[in-house]
């Protein structure tokens, strides 16, 4: 049987957290081997907020070893840096013209990041970013994308824009499936436990697990995260997001079911059950950082991105060519 295709990708935007290892890595990994695999790193989708050039290299840099640390392995996947295939900027382009004001609105996640400025000074690269992450995914045919919840809405944008593409100038696009885990798919904010976990926080990042933080900081930001007064170890994201959120964590590296961790911790307290927490972290951590290190190479990383990029590219530009031919761009 022909093999689909899946993929997903991380914005170099800073360290990346235990949600983003939780929420998409972890799920890619587990099926890499089952699917035609792509990883990239999103460094045109990083450039809606300015960096220092040498910041965002290491930050590139960074994720690949990352990437690699968690378990992709580049004999089975292809990982490529976004902008050494250049197919993605030109069909992010076209597609941006196939959307309307409107549906770019609705993004939630637009909404949220351009909340706290003027319309005026809002940067467009903010409002398009769903369009790019739109021939992201098209470009290589792609059936499965692994994300976290926070992002469903633009791989739903990405199927609404390729079905209207398809009945507007012909079949040129594969429709897409979001692939969002039960568990773990928004591990939140340990302080603040009604946010997502992000890369940065209002909480001196007291609130997000680094998978680079140092085991003793992790176990203090564990030890610490907020719970309630009920006492009770018990999985009800609406009253007790805090323990949820914590179970789920649990849960999402053990594969232990809500159920059975409810029953080992009856009558037991908060404490015990953070320890617990605090262990599987740990060594779930350690480990992915003795692998960074190893895999920390400049001329290794460069070699696996230039490798995947030769790739993967030949797919994306037989897509480009199909939408071009479909518009009329090309003959
Ligand atoms: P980014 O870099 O914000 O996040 C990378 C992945 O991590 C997931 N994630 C989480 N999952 C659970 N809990 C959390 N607290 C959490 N925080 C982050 C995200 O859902 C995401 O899956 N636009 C994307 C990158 C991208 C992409 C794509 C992804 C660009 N093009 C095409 C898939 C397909 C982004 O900014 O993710």
């Amino acid at each position: 049987m022909n093999k689909k295709v899946m993929l997903t990708g991380v914005r170099p935007s800073g360290n990346l957290t235990l949600g983003n290892y939780l929420g998409a890595i972890k799920n890619f990994v587990d099926k890499q081997e089952d699917y035609i695999s792509y990883i990239f790193i999103a460094d045109l989708h990083a450039i809606t907020s300015p960096k220092k050039p040498q910041a965002l290299q290491e930050a590139i840099y960074n994720c690949v070893a990352m990437y690699l640390a968690c378990g992709v392995d580049p004999t089975k996947t292809m990982v490529f840096k976004q902008s050494d295939v250049l197919e993605h900027g030109t069909l992010g382009f076209i597609m941006t013209f196939q959307t309307k004001m409107g549906e770019l609105s609705r993004m939630t996640q637009f909404k949220y990041k351009s909340m706290q400025q003027t319309k005026e000074g809002v940067n467009t690269g903010l409002f398009v970013y769903p369009t790019l992450m739109v021939a992201d995914i098209l470009l290589y045919n792609t059936s499965i994308v692994p994300v976290g919840k926070d992002q469903q809405q633009h791989v739903e944008l990405t199927r609404d824009l390729a079905e209207r593409f398809n009945k507007r100038y012909g079949n040129t696009f594969v429709m897409p499936d979001v692939y969002i885990a039960p568990v773990g798919n928004k591990i939140l904010n340990l302080q603040n436990p009604l946010e997502k976990m992000n890369k940065s926080d209002n909480s001196n990042n007291k609130g997000t697990i680094f998978l680079m933080d140092d085991i003793e900081t992790v176990k203090k930001k564990i030890m610490q995260a907020k719970t309630d007064t009920l006492s009770c170890v018990h999985f009800d994201e609406e009253n007790q997001p805090g323990i949820s959120n914590l179970m789920s964590i649990l849960s999402k590296i053990t594969n232990e079911s809500f159920e059975s961790i409810e029953n080992r911790y009856k009558g037991k307290g908060y404490g015990e059950f953070k320890k617990e927490v605090c262990e599987v972290v740990s060594t779930l951590l350690t480990n992915i950082q003795q692998r960074f290190h190893k895999f920390n190479n400049k001329t290794l990383l460069d070699s696996i991105l230039a490798d995947g990029a030769k790739r993967a590219q030949p797919t994306a530009q037989e897509t480009l060519q199909r939408a071009k031919l479909a518009l009329g761009l090309q003959s």
